[in-house]
């Protein structure tokens, strides 16, 4: 299949990238720097230069494929709703690009948010609709194509999808805890994170993309909670730092934008996955990853 990757060179889209390649697919990916284009181009993956806002590059992209994998995303945390709109205007322009095609397009979503108090699954639906929403409300949004017949599938990440090089919540997580000197975690820390490691993530992508119906909200989840305590030690461990607990109210001040997710419950269940596509994770956990040292090399811009 000839495949365009929104966000080819990032963390999880290089992996899928790579994991397209092995299978046999053609990937044209969306670079907006020289340097993304040249890491595409030395994996022999054909180059489309733009960025989110090019909406023409993107649905000339979309147009000229066979299936379209939609990773990129701006995460401009400090001003969310940067993001957000490119978000939504990313998907509705492929969506449109592949309308009455029966062309699969997956879409990158995350489990935040979906359910309180227990795992979310598969069958809960994403609460956020419209352009205000979380994420511009573009999971709803994408599925608003299936009756346009776009085999519309979201790939709900984890919050962590993990492994070395890894420059994600995990890894600002270990930034903050270097720049205060304490690896903390949010009151009890009883809350929990799903977790999957990143290869178990980008097989799934491809598995969505050539298999899973139109409609599919697919888990990339490998563990279904790991408490923040755990991770927070696990940190502590690493860079022999002590551990301590920080008061709801201090948490913002303490780990910056992050405080939010890392004081959420965002742990779910993949079975409906697991069954539907036959995805067996076989990667390390998160836990393992932190000990292996995964994160101790890796600086992220800022912190706290
Ligand atoms: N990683 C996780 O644990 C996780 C969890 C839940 C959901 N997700 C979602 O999964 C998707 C992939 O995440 P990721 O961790 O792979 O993200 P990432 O490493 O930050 O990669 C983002 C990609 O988007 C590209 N990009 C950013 N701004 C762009 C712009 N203005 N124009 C064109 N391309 C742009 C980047 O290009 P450059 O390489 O040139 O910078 C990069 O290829 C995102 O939607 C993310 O929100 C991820």
């Amino acid at each position: 299949m000839h495949v365009f990757v929104t966000g080819a060179s990032g963390w999880i889209g290089s992996h899928t990238v790579d994991d397209l390649l092995t299978a046999g697919h053609v990937v044209t990916g969306l670079a907006r720097s020289d340097a993304s284009a040249a890491a595409l181009a030395a994996k022999g993956v054909g180059v489309l230069r733009g960025d989110l806002d090019d909406l023409d590059v993107i649905h000339r992209g979309a147009a000229e494929s066979e299936g379209v994998l939609h990773l990129a995303n701006k995460h401009d945390f400090a001003n969310p709703a940067v993001s957000d709109a490119a978000e939504r205007a990313s998907i509705e322009t492929i969506g449109a690009a592949l309308a009455g095609s029966d062309r699969p397009f997956v879409f990158a979503a995350g489990v935040a948010g979906l359910a309180l108090g227990r795992p979310a699954t598969e069958a809960d639906p994403n609460p956020f609709v419209g352009p205000d929403a979380p994420r511009g409300g573009g999971e709803n949004r994408g599925f608003d194509f299936v009756e346009q017949r776009v085999r519309a599938v979201a790939a709900r990440f984890s919050p962590t999808t993990h492994g070395p090089g890894d420059h994600g919540f995990v890894a600002y997580i270990v930034a903050t805890a270097r720049q205060h000197g304490v690896s903390a975690y949010i009151g009890e820390g009883t809350n929990r994170w799903a977790a999957v490691h990143v290869t178990d993530a980008a097989r799934l992508v491809r598995l969505g993309l050539e298999q899973a119906p139109a409609d599919t909200r697919m888990h990339a989840v490998a563990e279904t909670g790991i408490p923040t305590r755990a991770i927070a030690e696990a940190i502590g461990e690493g860079l022999g730092l002590p551990v301590a607990s920080i008061d709801p109210a201090d948490a913002p001040a303490h780990f910056g934008f992050i405080a939010s997710f890392f004081g959420m419950d965002m742990s779910a269940t993949s079975e409906a996955t697991r069954e539907l596509l036959d995805w067996r994770p076989t990667g390390p956990g998160l836990l393992q990853d932190i000990a292996a040292g995964a994160y101790f090399d890796v600086r992220v811009a800022s912190a706290g």
